[in-house]
């Protein structure tokens, strides 16, 4: 077999609890891309595109009065929009795409945490994504007192922070659950853990999926 002439762009997400470190931990796949000047684009979900990021204001706001499945809709109506004007175009000029949160989350807080049958929300994916689905999900987890306490450190909590922990035991489980089930496409980091070492962990997923892949 002839071996690929170019490495494919690969879609990556980072997803996790809120309060799990993904801001910092963003700046560590950025840090990766730049010292093998690769190109990337980072993104974020729900937002990306204009209509999204509309959509993102609304579903974050506390003012925001919608039902579990009026929000699950708009989290996919921003998904879908997103996936067509900004992940799919960049893959297909060979930039890779990191996208700060994705489907994994929809699962996880609209199932996990408000309780819309995980089966519906599958039923959605495969509506709006087709078989679209990341390369690799870089789950990023803390125990729920850590994130408990990292929301509670925040001057505004949005709409979901706001939440009880009962309902973020639950997003937890979602992901974790959904990590053990497709172990291929999953990496899941401890980073209840120093930063150096949670650096060392993340560069090495990345190491590795690229070795896999290129
Ligand atoms: P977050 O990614 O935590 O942004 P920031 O780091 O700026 O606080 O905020 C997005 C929130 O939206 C987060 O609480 C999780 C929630 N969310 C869902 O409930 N479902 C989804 O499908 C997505 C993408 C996010």
């Amino acid at each position: 077999m002839i071996g690929k002439l170019f490495m494919q762009a690969q879609f990556i997400t980072l997803d996790g609890i809120d309060g799990a470190g993904k801001s910092t931990n963003l700046a560590v796949i950025k840090d990766w891309f730049e010292a093998r000047n690769l190109p990337v684009l980072f993104t974020r979900e729900p937002g990306g595109t204009p209509v999204g990021e509309a959509l993102r204001e609304i579903l974050l706001d506390p003012a925001t009065k919608a039902g579990l499945h009026t929000e699950t809709l708009l989290m996919f109506a921003a998904r879908r929009q997103h996936i067509e004007d900004v992940i799919l175009p960049a893959l297909e000029r060979g930039v890779n795409v990191v996208s700060d949160r994705f489907t994994d989350a929809t699962f996880a807080y609209q199932g996990g945490g408000r309780g819309v049958p995980l089966e519906e929300i599958a039923v959605l994916e495969n509506w709006v994504q087709g078989g679209f689905r990341p390369d690799l999900t870089i789950l990023l987890d803390v125990p729920l007192e850590v994130s408990m306490q990292r929301i509670g450190k925040n001057r505004e909590k949005d709409r979901f922070e706001q939440e009880e922990a009962g309902f973020f035991t639950r997003v937890r489980e979602v992901y974790l659950n959904r990590a053990a089930a497709s172990p291929e496409r999953y990496a899941v980091i401890d980073s209840n853990r120093d930063i150096g070492e949670v650096r060392k962990s993340i560069n090495a997923v990345l190491d590795g999926h690229f070795n896999r892949y290129s």
